[in-house]
């Protein structure tokens, strides 16, 4: 478990996609520690933004970890595609699957990491017999489907009690939270147990990305 220093994930989502390449320079000499890329199907969630195609071409110039967060229906149908890609680690969503753990296993058979998210409207405890399998639980913290929203703040109760549950559990498993994460809530995320923030606006609109993700990366619980 990461406890001493936080990752820092920007979505790529809130990038100027004119220049996806210099976006993901920013990030990287920023020292962010994931790419995060925010699938959406426009059935899953309403709104459509990119597939693997996009996934492979930011994989194929950094060396950050590539996080792909699948907001999709169905996404066993489409996990072998972001595994060739290049991810690193992929995340469905808890609502998004009939079988989740044959899915999380699915993801673990190809050697990448696999992590579930869940909505602000699901409960932890859905995810209780599937935490010892899991690498990562990203945690919403608005309703996927848009970059730019407000931090719902029932999100830190969840984190907490998710906390409290890997140190029974699963102790490795990392904590991430995304959505509407700023700098003026960052430090109480962190303090209830996140080990990463996904950070759209508040990393890519700053003034200053770079300093920003150090403020960041420089909280601890
Ligand atoms: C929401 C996405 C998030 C989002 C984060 O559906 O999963 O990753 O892009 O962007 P901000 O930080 O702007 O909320
Ligand atoms: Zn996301």
């Amino acid at each position: 478990m990461q406890a001493s220093s936080t990752l820092i994930a920007p979505s790529i989502l809130s990038a100027d996609f004119t220049r996806l390449a210099s976006s993901i320079e920013i990030a990287e000499k920023a020292g962010a520690d994931w790419m995060h890329c925010d699938v959406m199907d426009g059935a899953f969630v309403p709104n459509i933004s990119f597939g693997p195609f996009i996934v492979q071409a930011i994989a194929s110039c950094t060396k950050m970890v590539i996080d792909t967060h699948l907001m999709i229906a169905d996404p066993d149908r489409y996990i072998e595609d972001f595994v060739k890609a290049g991810s690193h680690q992929i995340t469905v969503h808890q609502e998004a699957c009939t079988h989740l753990h044959r899915t999380v296993q699915f993801i673990r058979s190809f050697g990448v990491k696999a992590g579930v998210s869940i909505n602000p409207a699901t409960p932890v405890s859905a995810l209780e017999a599937i935490l010892p399998d899991l690498d990562l639980v990203l945690v919403m913290s608005v309703n996927p489907g848009f970059g730019g929203q407000k931090f719902i703040p029932s999100a830190i109760d969840k984190i907490r009690q998710l906390h409290s549950m890997r140190l029974q559990i699963n102790p490795s498993m990392v904590i991430a939270v995304d959505g509407g994460v700023t700098e003026e809530n960052a430090q109480s995320v962190v303090s209830a147990g996140a080990d990463a923030l996904i950070a759209g606006t508040a990393f890519f609109k700053a003034a200053d990305p770079a300093a920003t993700a150090a403020r960041i990366k420089a909280l601890t619980r």
